[in-house]
């Protein structure tokens, strides 16, 4: 696990975007596993002005989010398709087609996160995980007490979660969902390549516990220390509890 340390979140989410470019430019083929959240917005705003100003090309990649709603249509605003849509799909040139999000609205659940993981299989695995760190440790929707070695599920969602997610839903923790599909942690661990990127102080204690601290069930994100390429870049607010 390589930490990496930059003043401020813009300078943080702009390194990530820079890597995965590097990644994209290097293999235009890569399958990118995505994630969504605020964190996410800055990153990909990035990635979008280096499509634009640096001819970036997303054409032929594809693309894996880590989980969706259950409950929450494709269309819903709230919805992580919708989200990716808003925030990345439409402003790149990927092909929608090879996009894709867990289906939440799938009324068979284990078979739905069966052909998830089927897919990710047949588009050759994932070759650059990005990630964000939820104030549960979690990493997807994988909440404390997670298998190390789950795969796509579905999952209740913890309060600390639903609450820190309720700004998204107006505030609203009751509107937030109670269950997510999500990749699992070993789904995560099998990707060739990770990036964690963590900013704001809220995030300072449980980044300090699982970059840290013992590798636990209790804290899913402490997982990729088990991960042989993994780089966890954060800004000084959330790197304020690393010894
Ligand atoms: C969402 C996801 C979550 C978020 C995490 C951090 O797809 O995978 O693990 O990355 O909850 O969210 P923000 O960035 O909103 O603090």
């Amino acid at each position: 696990m390589e930490v990496i340390i930059r003043p401020d979140a813009e300078t943080a989410t702009a390194l990530a975007a820079r890597l995965i470019a590097e990644r994209v430019r290097a293999k235009p083929y890569t399958v990118l596993g995505l994630a969504t959240g605020r964190t996410m917005e800055r990153v990909y705003d990035h990635l979008v002005a280096l499509h634009r100003e640096t001819a970036l090309s997303f054409r032929n990649c594809g693309s894996f989010n880590l989980d969706e709603y259950i409950g929450l249509a494709a269309e819903d605003p709230q919805s992580y398709r919708h989200y990716m849509r808003e925030k990345l799909f439409s402003r790149v040139d990927i092909d929608p087609a090879r996009t894709h999000v867990p289906d939440g609205m799938a009324t068979d659940l284990s078979a739905e996160a069966l052909r998830y993981e089927a897919l990710i299989r047949e588009a050759g695995g994932i070759d650059l995980q990005l990630l964000g760190i939820g104030e549960s440790g979690h990493i997807g929707f994988n909440e404390p007490l997670s298998a190390l070695m789950s795969r796509t599920r579905d999952k209740a969602l913890t309060l600390t979660t639903r609450q820190q997610n309720a700004a998204m839903f107006g505030g609203d923790v009751d509107a937030v969902p109670t269950r997510a599909l999500t990749m699992g942690v070993g789904t995560i661990l099998d990707a060739r390549e990770v990036i964690l990127v963590a900013t704001g102080a809220a995030k300072a204690a449980i980044l300090a516990r699982a970059v840290e601290g013992p590798v636990t069930a209790m804290i899913s994100a402490s997982a990729l220390q088990l991960h042989p390429r993994c780089k966890v870049i954060v800004d000084e607010a959330a790197a304020a509890a690393l010894t």
